[in-house]
């Protein structure tokens, strides 16, 4: 069953059913300023870091769903009905409702009592507000008297505090009207510079800023006692709940439409210019009026809307694809590119799963996020390199996450997890080969942050291999530390103690347990960067990594394999983990999917064999889960993974995120026909008809799909915020459609469908446009390339020389 569809020539997803499985979300801003906005007005939105400059509430995990939210109402002045367009809060019934989620915006509206009203939500491009453009049209024959009320929630600024700290917030509460804007300004009395301002294009008819007088005594949001009135009180919330709601008073003719426009915004003062008049406790308005006045005009509105699609065109104009199969298409030409972009904005911190107080932004995770927007914005992938780059320790470690407000490392999870330093590498090889920009190997970074610790970034990439070397294990494989990869894999942590944090216990002194899959990691890290220092013309440098690769290759060959596949891990006790003499956790999918997609094993055969394990063992109808059998109960010297109930998360959950290795894995063993398949059992496009089941969006990837060891095989988690995007974007545009950079150019290597005549595409790279169409005439993979009409040796095409802006590339598979 579907709740919606695709509008591909409008880059929109079309929600028809107001009461989804569960709040289906989007994104506004792009670039300081933010909100999460779902199909039914529920969200927040918040200034830079979700947890400390955060604008407006939001309940999660309230019953009902999705509570908090930009709120409109009408009321019709002679029935004394009222409701609201985008269903919630009141959540009467409607006509004829949609929402549409576009890139950066979103639609909501419906008609109802012969009232059609859509709310347009977005964010103008360098603007620290968002836009609501209320459109109401009376549909009736008669004159319509209706009362238009907006109505939001502001948060105290610290969503954590705010939702704690109640022996405090309910005192401290200021706002601030004046003609007709309400201003939050809750502490900038004292320490805040800042405030949020909440403003109206009409003439006001009333206005609210005190929950309490809005709501009426024991009532909710669904039928706000003002509202029922017809008449606001224009409250002024002295403690208790700020809010900010206006009355405005619309009388249309049967045929008329009349646009309102909200605006919420935030604002700071310079120090010195806090107040106005100087001396008192009046916020100085004067430098937030012109923005406001601008942005009340709804030409000027329409205008930046008009800026943000532009953007959006040029951004998923990059690379562009015409495949045989739908869901390819608008994954890789809409969907997917643009979640990248959104895990590039949040990483791990604001959704309807992430509270936005949790996660700053992860090492690993941002580091592998680089892999899918990174031809998208290089500019702003060169500033998180080096942003991530200065929290590495002096070690070559790094801290597991920091703050994006701060930049700062995190002292409260702080290090050791022993892959994250290899993401870098992999990270930086990305953008290199994308931009070809060789200096960011030069700029200056600090390590941990500190003054004067700053040294080339190359030197980080160096630190971060040598990290593994000085962290081998008893059979030479590379020490685990707190988790790799699989957070949840804590084979040092041995924790008995309800509530202890998996992640950061470590009862163990860690030089046991050893992680398979950072070994392949490694080899593959090892790789990237021996072909790095290579161009920078440091041979010897070179191929002391290879050397060191190819020694790791030797130990995962002896104490590696298994027989049939790769083994996961070895424990603190010294024994096998994901090996056929386990009881349960005896395969893996990280170590198969990597090893292989890192080319281990492709010369003697074990990566066929790896994969076929992975395909027999793994593999279900919703996609690869991690391991088999799933732990049927807790495990003290495996920690988290056993945690979970069978079936979810990393305990045989099938997580997203890794089932592109295998598809990878796939295409190196030229088999595209089963890489594609994978790539399709978890594309939200192609899981649209069973929604019922899969329960969230159908246009952006979960990371988890429950597994079939779980009561509700196939129902999906933790949308939109996970490296599923990156790493889908890249295994299906880089390697199975094979439209991959090297340092060298633009390499040419489709393994797709043996039943895909071909495809075309186009991809910037570089400043050039490459036109590409592959054609098929041969079910293998060789590849016969010409380039602009000539025919070239090999499958890279490197950059003009000659200045040429557009190149035409012709291949011909066999
Ligand atoms: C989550 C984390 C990521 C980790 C994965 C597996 O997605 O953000 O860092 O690798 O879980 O545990
Ligand atoms: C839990 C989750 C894992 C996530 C981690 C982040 O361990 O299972 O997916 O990466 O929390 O803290």
């Amino acid at each position: 069953m579907r709740f919606g569809y695709f509008d591909d020539r409008n880059r929109e997803y079309v929600i028809t059913q107001p009461d989804t499985p569960l709040p289906w979300i989007n994104y506004l801003g792009c670039q300081a300023y933010f909100g999460i906005v779902s199909n039914t007005a529920g969200g927040y939105s918040f200034y830079r870091d979700a947890r400390l400059r955060r604008l407006t509430r939001y309940r999660y995990n309230n019953a009902p769903f999705d509570f908090g939210g930009r709120y409109v109402y009408l009321r019709d002045r002679e029935s004394g009905q009222f409701w609201s367009p985008s269903w919630q809060p009141t959540r009467r019934e409607l006509e004829k409702y949609s929402c549409r989620h576009g890139m950066g915006y979103t639609v909501i509206g419906s008609t109802s009592n012969g009232i059609e009203a859509h709310t347009r939500y977005f964010v103008p491009l360098d603007e620290n507000l968002e836009v609501w453009q209320l459109t109401v049209t009376n549909r009736r024959q008669t004159k319509a008297r209706i009362s238009a009320f907006s109505s939001i929630e502001f948060c105290l600024w610290d969503a954590q505090d705010d939702a704690t700290n109640f022996q405090r917030n309910f005192n401290t509460g200021q706002v601030e009207v004046e003609e007709g804007v309400i201003y939050h300004k809750t502490e900038y009395r004292e320490r805040r510079d800042h405030f949020a301002y909440f403003a109206c294009s009409e003439p006001l008819a009333g206005f609210d800023t005190q929950r309490e007088s809005f709501l009426g005594r024991y009532r909710g949001w669904d039928s706000p006692a003002a509202v029922e009135a017809g008449q606001l009180t224009n409250s002024i919330a002295h403690g208790w709940a700020p809010m900010g709601a206006h009355q405005v008073t619309l009388d249309l003719e049967p045929g008329e439409t009349q646009q309102i426009v909200f605006l919420l915004g935030y604002h700071e003062n310079p120090v010195d210019e806090k107040f106005d008049p100087p001396g008192s406790q009046t916020i100085n308005k004067k430098l937030v009026k012109p923005t406001i006045a601008k942005y009340l005009d709804a030409a000027k509105a329409d205008a930046a809307f008009e800026r943000l699609r532009q953007y959006w065109d040029s951004l998923l104009g990059i690379f562009h694809v015409n495949t045989p199969d739908i869901h390819t298409n608008r994954m890789v030409n809409i969907w997917n590119a643009y979640q990248c972009m959104a895990t590039f904005n949040m990483s791990r911190s604001a959704s309807f799963y992430e509270s936005g107080i949790g996660r700053g932004l992860g090492f690993r995770d941002s580091n592998q996020d680089l892999l899918g927007f990174v031809h998208m914005a290089p500019a702003r992938a060169r500033e998180r390199i080096l942003d991530l780059a200065a929290t590495q320790l002096p070690t070559g470690g790094a801290y597991h996450q920091y703050q994006p407000l701060t930049k700062r490392g995190n002292n409260d999870i702080g290090g050791g997890f022993n892959d994250d330093p290899h993401w870098l590498i992999v990270g930086v090889s990305a953008y290199l080969k994308e931009t070809g920009d060789w200096s960011i190997l030069e700029e200056p970074v600090p390590y941990d942050n500190k003054p004067g610790s700053e040294q080339p970034l190359y030197e980080h990439l160096q630190r971060s291999f040598s990290y593994t070397l000085a962290r081998l294990g008893p059979h030479g494989l590379p020490l685990i530390g707190r988790a790799d990869w699989n957070d949840c894999l804590n084979l040092n942590c041995f924790s008995d103690t309800p509530g202890q944090s998996f992640q950061t216990t470590t009862n163990k002194d860690g030089k046991v347990a050893e992680s398979v899959f950072i070994a392949g990691l490694f080899v593959h890290a090892g790789r990237e960067l021996a072909a790095i220092a290579s161009r920078r013309g440091l041979a010897a440098e070179a191929s002391h990594y290879i050397g060191e690769t190819e020694k790791m290759l030797m130990v995962i060959r002896e104490h590696g394999w298994d027989g049939e596949w790769f083994l996961r891990a070895y424990d603190d006790f010294g024994a096998k983990i994901g090996s056929k003499d386990c009881e349960e956790g005896k395969i893996f999918i990280e170590s198969n999917g990597f090893c292989v997609l890192a080319g281990i094993g492709l010369e003697d055969g074990t990566a066929l064999k790896a994969m076929d394990a992975t395909g027999k063992h793994l593999a279900t109808k919703h996609g690869i889960v991690v391991q088999q059998p799933a732990y049927s109960r807790y495990y003290l010297n495996l920690g988290e993974i056993s945690s979970y109930p069978p079936g979810y998360k990393e305990n045989a959950g099938i997580f997203c995120h890794v089932n592109p290795w295998v598809m990878i894995a796939e295409t190196r063993l030229g088999r595209g026909d089963r890489a594609h398949d994978y790539y399709s059992r978890i594309n939200p496009s192609a899981r649209e008809e069973i929604g019922e089941l899969h329960r969230c969006e159908p246009y952006v990837y979960a990371q988890m799909i429950a597994g079939k060891d779980a009561p509700t095989f196939g129902e999906a988690k933790n949308s939109w915020l996970t490296g599923t995007a990156a790493w889908n974007y890249y295994a299906i545009a880089q390697w199975i459609l094979g439209i991959r950079t090297t340092l060298d150019g633009l390499e040419i290597a489709p393994v797709i469908p043996t039943n895909w005549p071909g495809f075309s595409a186009t991809r910037i790279f570089r400043g050039v446009t490459y036109k590409i169409s592959i054609e098929r005439q041969g079910e293998g993979n060789r590849i016969a390339l010409t380039v602009d009409g000539k025919p070239i040796e090999g499958n890279v095409v490197t950059p003009p020389t000659d200045g040429r802006k557009e190149v035409t590339v012709k291949g011909i598979l066999s």
